[in-house]
């Protein structure tokens, strides 16, 4: 039987070269955290009681951060470095037999094929440890690795610590690596914090085993792009960057018209259907849905809701934990601010805000009207200018209007309200009290004709221009 993986992702440390308050594994690129790219990863790979996060900085956020359930967390108080987090971790770790798998929490854009390929050669080949490394243009900031004429790695040597000849070699540590967990364990407390930074280098374990007379090899890969590390806000953007291209490109390759790609932000998360176009600029965020036939107009924002087949959303439109069924429709710049439910075929034009409402099927706001905490039954009419009045400086109150009412421009609806089916209200009113169904409200002040008004004053005003002109 296939020997068991052990996977630890180191997350304890501040990121100091972040300049934040935040831990850095809680930033986000592709719209997750740092971490949860890595957890997510982690779990194609192993099962939950057999993967790890070391946190520390911030460790209770780290936790609550990460969704998953079932994976341990092992607690760094101090960050001595990235050996040390896993001779922290010793009580919990050395006891699971197999293999060790050591993960960067700050290293997102890792693939699984690649990880696959890492444990496919540690485990079936001789080694004590195989790491991850790559050729890069630049490699500042990377630990160089040392190999030796057989192509074994005898050391990795960091940025801080190494000569210049050390300096100007190319291949580049990933910060990846699968070692025999009975060895590492072995041998963990050989590493040492003597180097400039006085910390305990997990990058001194293949020394430390080569030493031992075990073999430790390089897996290298083409694209170091892969592995990208974040330790700044500008790589943090980059990889941000490489995120939202992936999704793109996926998301064309099942169907998705994207108009101008690179304009458009798309999260990870996010799950599109065949024949949707989205338009310049949009942006689709967190657990998103979208049907098929969907359009996404320009410069709109939807987040975390769910959209069924053949919905439109116009242009700047701002749509949030709300859900539209089929055929729905909203702006161009409309506000769904949260909790709404547009059902089949309703309609939300442009300047409408909706707030927890429910727009039943067919049910149309087209212009300029504010809905918050309000039910409106199928096929109402919401004319340009209706304002629910939802809040009265203490409490929400809610709005209910029965099916195919009809409500006049400029209405103003005070909640808590009652509006049968089939009511009328008539443009611009105050509605303050439930209307039965089938009648006609009327609440504002009746209007009165003055006839000849104004060609009276017209005639006053010329008899007084002549008076002043014979002066
Ligand atoms: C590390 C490697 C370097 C490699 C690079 C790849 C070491 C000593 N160096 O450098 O060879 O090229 O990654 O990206 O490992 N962490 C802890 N506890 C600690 C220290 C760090 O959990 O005490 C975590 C950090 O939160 C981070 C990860 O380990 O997620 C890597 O630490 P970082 O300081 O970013 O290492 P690099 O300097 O990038
Ligand atoms: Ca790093």
């Amino acid at each position: 039987m296939e020997k068991p993986v052990t996977i630890v992702i180191l997350a304890a440390g501040l990121g100091t070269r972040m300049k934040s308050r935040q831990a850095k594994v809680l930033h986000r690129a592709g719209g997750k955290t740092l971490l949860q790219h890595v957890v997510d990863t982690a779990l194609e790979l192993a099962p939950p009681e057999r993967i790890f996060a070391v946190v520390g900085h911030q460790a209770e956020q780290v936790r609550q951060s990460v969704t998953a359930a079932g994976i341990g967390f092992i607690q760094q108080t101090e960050q001595k470095g990235t050996g040390h987090a896993l001779i922290v971790g010793r009580d919990s770790l050395a006891r699971l037999d197999g293999y060790l798998m050591v993960l960067y929490g700050d290293s997102p854009l890792l693939r699984t094929a690649t990880l696959r390929r890492l444990i496919a050669q540690e485990t079936e080949g001789s080694a004590a440890g195989v790491l991850v490394s790559a050729p890069m243009d630049d490699p500042t900031g990377y630990g160089r690795v040392i190999r030796d004429a057989r192509g074994l790695v005898l050391d990795i040597v960091e940025q801080k610590a190494g000569t210049p000849e050390q300096l100007a070699i190319r291949e580049a540590n990933m910060g990846i690596y699968c070692f025999r967990a009975d060895l590492f364990w072995k041998h963990v407390d050989e590493i040492q914090p003597n180097n400039p930074a006085r910390e305990y280098y997990l990058t001194d374990m293949p020394a430390i085993l080569t030493r031992a007379g075990h073999a430790v090899e390089a897996m290298q890969i083409d694209d170091p792009g892969e592995a990208l590390g974040i330790n700044d806000r500008a790589q943090l953007a980059r990889v941000d960057a490489i995120f939202r291209e992936r999704k793109r490109s996926a998301l064309m390759a099942a169907g998705v018209t994207l108009v101008k790609p690179e304009t458009i932000t798309i999260d990870c998360a996010v799950e599109i259907g065949m024949d949707t176009i989205v338009e310049p600029f949009a942006q689709i965020l967190g657990a998103t849905t979208v049907g098929e036939n969907c359009r996404i107009g320009a410069c709109s924002i939807v987040q975390d809701s769910e959209l069924g087949d053949a919905v439109e959303i116009g242009a700047f439109t701002l749509v949030n934990a709300s859900v539209l069924e089929r055929g729905a429709s909203a702006g161009p710049y409309a506000r769904l601010r949260v909790g709404n439910h547009v059902e089949a075929g309703a309609h939300i034009g442009n300047f409408v805000e909706l707030k927890k409402t429910r727009m039943r099927a067919g049910a149309k706001a087209g212009h300029l009207a504010y809905l918050g905490d309000s039910d409106i039954g199928a096929k109402v009419n919401i004319g340009a200018g209706t304002i629910t009045c939802n809040y009265d400086g203490y409490k929400k109150h809610p709005t209910r209007i029965g099916e195919g009412a009809f409500i006049g421009s400029n209405s103003t609806l005070v909640a808590p309200l009652e509006i049968g089916a089939g009511a009328y209200v008539a443009a611009g009113s105050v509605i303050t009290q439930e209307v039965p169904p089938d009648a006609l409200a009327i609440g504002r002040g009746r209007q009165e004709n003055k006839p000849q008004w104004a060609a009276k004053r017209r005639k006053l005003a010329r008899t007084a221009a002549a008076i002043k002109g014979g002066d």
